[in-house]
């Protein structure tokens, strides 16, 4: 185990202080980062006491310290996984060389961009909730908003770290430009789309966290498998703060459903009209939201066909999430046949892969799908909830602006404008979402839309006060 020195100005366990212009180049960029977190963090909550888990080292069982700390005072910090002895190449054409310390002049400005990207995201995210505060559901909701919202804070440092240690001046002007894009900023936007999406009300954010968040594990498993060893490490610590982010989308949908039967069994139907006039969110509304989160992180995984994603598997940049569990790692005699708009095309297995991403994707997608379906099958409903077939909605790829239906057939332009509504939330659906979120901070209280968790966090009581507002 590497243990972080809580001392330093900025937390690590790469040992900044032995490597003293990184250190200063860092520490050059932290008031800028918190100049960011001031302007561009959540909104009117820098003094509250806030009960946050803080990662004070990469080790397996116990690497995270829990606390009540105003937010401008977490301690965000730079931590990679332990290295792996030995590690060798894990796919593509160098499979089985070692893996590279410092990056190849051949892959460095494709790697600075992957890099980037992912970095994008972090802060991208962070301005997509800061507004989110005001209108909790509850403090224990509050507290999960604020704890992803800090995490994010340090992903960021994490990729910022790579660029200022491994990309020399470039690296540095990147990661200025990391604080300088907003999220929906008409002139400098952040770089995916979904990332530029506004997001108003709490549904939003469990969907978000449900389908994007773990569109960021997809890609953190995926760089965890690359010839990039500080990548790969910094990757694998991230994953394990990721897996709270899904946490609260994945039990806070199934907080919503439970809410919504409770409902409509007090009331004797499940009307739409009916749900709605009570306080809850009916289930087809919810579907909606599904449709339009989901539809838009598919999008995040590129096009279906491409011959980056080929470069960047075979040079080892980049692998498949859970890399070891296929049999070929360099894919060179391998096709894939692919549904596209003109018919199916068999194209090389290795510019398939954002495809293949994607396919695992939804797999992982359907795991809460299936929960939340049983829930409703057990109150004795019809109703079920379904993702939407990857050739919805899309902006990239084969399918772009490709008129089909939520189970993927072609359909009339005419239709599919008409449509639309029925699919992802109108004007009036989230209004009425809109409506319902109401800021509730009595501990252990919940907003009406909303069933209380299971328990609490890290073992306390689900009425502990969470976030202290004084
Ligand atoms: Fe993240
Ligand atoms: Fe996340």
């Amino acid at each position: 185990m590497s243990s972080i020195d809580y001392a330093e100005k900025i937390p690590n366990n790469v040992n900044l202080q032995n490597d003293r212009t990184l250190q200063r180049a860092l520490e050059h960029w932290q008031p800028r980062f918190l100049q960011w977190w001031h302007e561009m963090g959540p909104t009117d909550f820098e003094s509250a006491n806030v009960y946050l888990r803080t990662a004070v080292s990469v080790d397996a069982q116990g690497w995270a310290h829990y606390g009540a700390l105003k937010m401008p005072d977490y301690r965000w910090g730079i931590f990679l996984a332990d290295p792996v002895t030995d590690r060798k190449i894990g796919f593509g054409d160098q499979m089985g060389q070692p893996v590279w310390q410092q990056v190849p002049g051949e892959y460095r400005s494709t790697l600075r961009r992957l890099i980037v990207t992912q970095g994008d995201t972090e802060p991208a995210s962070v301005e997509q909730q800061r507004m989110l505060g005001h209108t909790c559901p509850s403090i224990y909701d509050l507290r999960n908003l604020f704890q992803i919202n800090v995490e994010e804070g340090r992903h960021l440092w994490a990729m910022v770290y790579l660029l200022h240690a491994y990309f020399g001046r470039d690296g540095r002007e990147e990661a200025e430009e990391l604080l300088a894009r907003h999220s929906g900023d008409q002139n400098k936007p952040r770089i995916l789309t979904t990332f530029n999406e506004p997001m108003l009300d709490w549904l939003s954010l469990f969907c978000f966290t449900y389908f994007t968040d773990r569109d960021g594990k997809y890609q953190l498993k995926s760089f965890a498998e690359s010839a990039f060893d500080p990548l790969s490490r910094t990757c694998r610590f991230m994953l394990t703060e990721e897996a709270h982010h899904m946490f609260v989308g994945e039990t806070g949908i199934s907080r919503v459903v439970k809410r919504t039967l409770e409902v409509t069994k007090e009331i004797g139907t499940d009307d739409p009209a009916r749900v709605r006039a009570h306080g809850a969110i009916d289930l087809p509304t919810l579907q909606k939201y599904l449709n339009f989160w989901c539809s838009s992180s598919l999008d995040l995984f590129g096009s279906e066909i491409s011959s980056n994603s080929a470069a960047n598997f075979a040079s080892g940049m980049k692998g498949r999430p859970d890399e070891s569990t296929y049999d070929d790692h360099v894919l060179r005699d391998k096709t894939m046949k692919l549904a596209t708009p003109e018919g199916e095309q068999e194209v090389p297995m290795l510019n398939a892969l954002n495809e293949v991403m994607r396919e695992s994707y939804l797999k992982d997608c359907e795991i809460g799908l299936k929960r939340w379906n049983r829930m409703i099958e057990r109150a004795g409903h019809e109703f079920r909830l379904t993702l939407p077939s990857s050739r919805f909605r899309r902006s990239i790829g084969p399918w772009a602006g490709v008129p089909v239906d939520t189970h993927g057939k072609m359909i009339d332009r005419a239709e599919y404008e008409r449509r639309l509504e029925d699919w992802i939330p109108s004007e009036r659906d989230r209004a009425f979402v809109a409506s319902l979120m109401k800021k509730v901070i009595e501990p252990g209280k919940m907003a009406g839309w909303i069933a209380p968790p299971e328990r609490g966090i890290n073992n306390l009581a689900i009425e502990h006060e969470y976030v202290d507002l004084h």
